[in-house]
C-alpha cells in the first residue's frame, strides 16, 4: 500500500466514524429510556401490581413504545407488601444500576415515603400510580401523582351518609398514613353534614381476623360505619365479615371510599357487598368512549375481565404523564424540567376529565358516589349515582 492510498483509507475511516457519531447524537437514533415500575407483583397484593402492569401495557399498546423518537422500556421490580427498607433498596438499584430515567408505581404509602428522598440526587421524577396519603407530595418536588387521596375520595361521603338516614357513626381505619387521613376527612365531612363520629377505631395494617372489630362496631351502638383499609385481602376480609357476622342484616349502614369494593373483589363478595355506598375516582364500568377503549386494552393485558380494578387507571394515566415528560425534555435526563412540564397538564382519562394541579402536583378529578349493584348482564359493578367534578385534594389545601 502506498502512502497516498493509506492516507485515503485513514480519511475514509475518520469520515465513517464521524458519520456514526452524527447518527448517534442525531434525532434519527432511537435511544431507550427506561421507566422503573415498583409494585406488588407477588404475594397477597399481587393482583394490585398486575393492575399496574395491565394499565402501563394498555397505554403502550394504544400509543406505541416510542415517544418523540425515544423507545420506552419498562423495568418491573417486585415489592410484595409495605416495606420501606426494601422500597428504598429497589429504587436505588433502579436508579444506579439500571439507570432508569423515571420511576413509577408504588402501591403503599410507607414505600413512597422511603423512595422520595432519593429522587433529587438521582435526578429522577416519581409518578405515583397509587400510594394515597396526602403528605407524600410534600416530601419531594419531584413527585407527581395520578391516583387519588383519601381526603379527596372520602369528603363527598359525609353528606351522602347523613342523607341515607344515619347520624351516629363508628370509624374503622388501618393504622397508617391513608387510614389516618381517611379518619380525619370523614370526621370533618360527617360533622359538617350534621352527623357525629361516636367512636374511632384504628387497626393494624396486617389484621386478617375481623370478627373482634365487628363486635366493637356492634357494641358502639352506631347506626352507621365508615371504613378504610388498603384494597386487597384486607378489604375482602372486612366486607365479608361485616356481612357474615350479621351487621349488614342488622341494618348498620356501611360507607367507605371505593377501596372497599374494587371490581376484582366483587365476584367473591357477591351479596355481601350488595348496596354498599362508596365514593371513588374510578369505576371499571364508567360510561365513556375513552374508558371503553381503555378497559378493552387493559383486560387484554391482564388476561381476564374480572381481574381489572383501579390501580390500572393510575398506571395508564401515569404512563401518559411520563410520555409528556419524555417529550418535554427531548429524552434528556432532567427531572426538574420534566416535572415542570406536566404542571397544569389536563386530559380526558378513562375516569373522566383530570388535571395535574400545578401547585400540589396531585391529580384533580371527578369523585363519584357509587352503589354496588348488578348491571344488565348480571355482573356486580360500582354503579355511579352522583358526581362531584374538579375535586382537588382537601388534604393538601393550604
Ligand atoms: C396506600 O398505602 O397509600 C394505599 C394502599 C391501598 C389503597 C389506598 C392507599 O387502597
Amino acid at each position: 500500500m502506498n502512502g497516498t492510498s493509506f492516507g485515503r483509507l485513514l480519511r475514509s475511516g475518520a469520515l465513517a466514524l464521524a458519520g456514526t457519531l452524527a447518527t448517534l447524537s442525531g434525532a434519527a437514533f432511537a435511544d431507550t429510556i427506561k421507566v422503573g415500575i415498583i409494585g406488588p407483583f407477588s404475594g397477597p397484593f399481587a393482583l394490585q401490581g398486575k393492575n399496574f402492569q395491565a394499565g402501563a401495557e394498555a397505554w403502550l399498546a394504544q400509543n406505541g413504545k416510542t415517544v418523540a423518537g425515544h423507545d420506552i422500556e419498562l423495568v418491573y421490580r417486585d415489592l410484595p407488601t409495605a416495606n420501606p427498607q426494601q422500597a428504598r433498596a429497589l429504587a436505588q438499584e433502579l436508579i444506579v444500576k439500571d439507570k432508569v430515567q423515571y420511576l413509577g408505581g408504588v402501591y403503599f404509602t410507607p414505600d413512597a415515603m422511603a423512595i422520595t428522598p432519593l429522587l433529587k440526587q438521582g435526578n429522577v421524577p416519581l409518578v405515583i400510580f397509587n400510594a394515597a396519603t396526602s403528605a407524600i407530595m410534600n416530601s419531594s418536588p419531584l413527585v407527581v401523582r395520578t391516583s387519588f387521596t383519601l381526603p379527596q375520595t372520602t369528603t363527598p361521603l359525609g353528606k351522602a351518609a347523613v342523607e341515607r338516614g344515619a347520624k351516629k357513626f363508628v370509624s374503622i381505619v388501618s393504622d397508617y398514613g391513608p387510614g389516618v387521613d381517611a379518619e380525619g376527612a370523614f370526621k370533618k365531612a360527617i360533622t359538617a353534614a350534621g352527623g357525629e363520629v361516636v367512636e374511632s377505631i384504628r387497626i393494624p395494617l396486617n389484621t386478617t381476623e375481623f370478627s373482634p372489630i365487628m363486635q366493637r362496631i356492634r357494641d358502639s351502638g352506631a347506626e352507621g360505619a365508615f371504613a378504610f383499609l388498603p384494597s386487597g385481602p384486607p378489604t375482602l376480609g372486612f366486607v365479608k365479615a361485616f356481612s357474615d357476622t350479621g351487621l349488614k342484616k342488622a341494618g348498620v349502614k356501611l360507607f367507605a371510599p371505593g377501596d372497599l369494593t374494587q371490581e376484582s373483589d366483587l365476584p367473591a363478595l357477591g351479596e355481601a357487598a350488595d348496596g354498599l355506598i362508596t365514593s371513588f375516582h374510578y369505576a371499571v364500568s364508567h360510561d365513556s368512549e375513552v374508558n371503553k377503549r381503555f378497559v378493552a386494552a387493559a383486560e387484554k393485558a391482564i388476561g381476564a375481565p374480572d381481574l381489572l380494578s383501579f390501580p390500572a387507571v393510575g398506571a395508564y394515566d401515569g404512563m401518559f404523564v411520563i410520555s409528556k415528560m419524555i417529550a418535554a425534555t427531548a429524552g434528556k435526563q432532567d427531572a426538574e424540567k420534566a416535572v415542570e412540564a406536566v404542571k397544569g397538564l389536563g386530559w380526558e382519562s378513562p375516569r373522566g376529565p383530570v388535571k395535574i394541579d400545578p401547585e400540589t402536583r396531585h391529580i384533580t378529578q371527578t369523585i363519584y358516589l357509587r352503589e354496588v349493584a348488578k348491571d344488565a348482564q348480571g355482573r356486580w359493578i360500582n354503579k355511579e349515582i352522583a358526581s362531584f367534578p374538579e375535586q382537588g385534594d382537601p388534604g393538601l389545601a393550604k
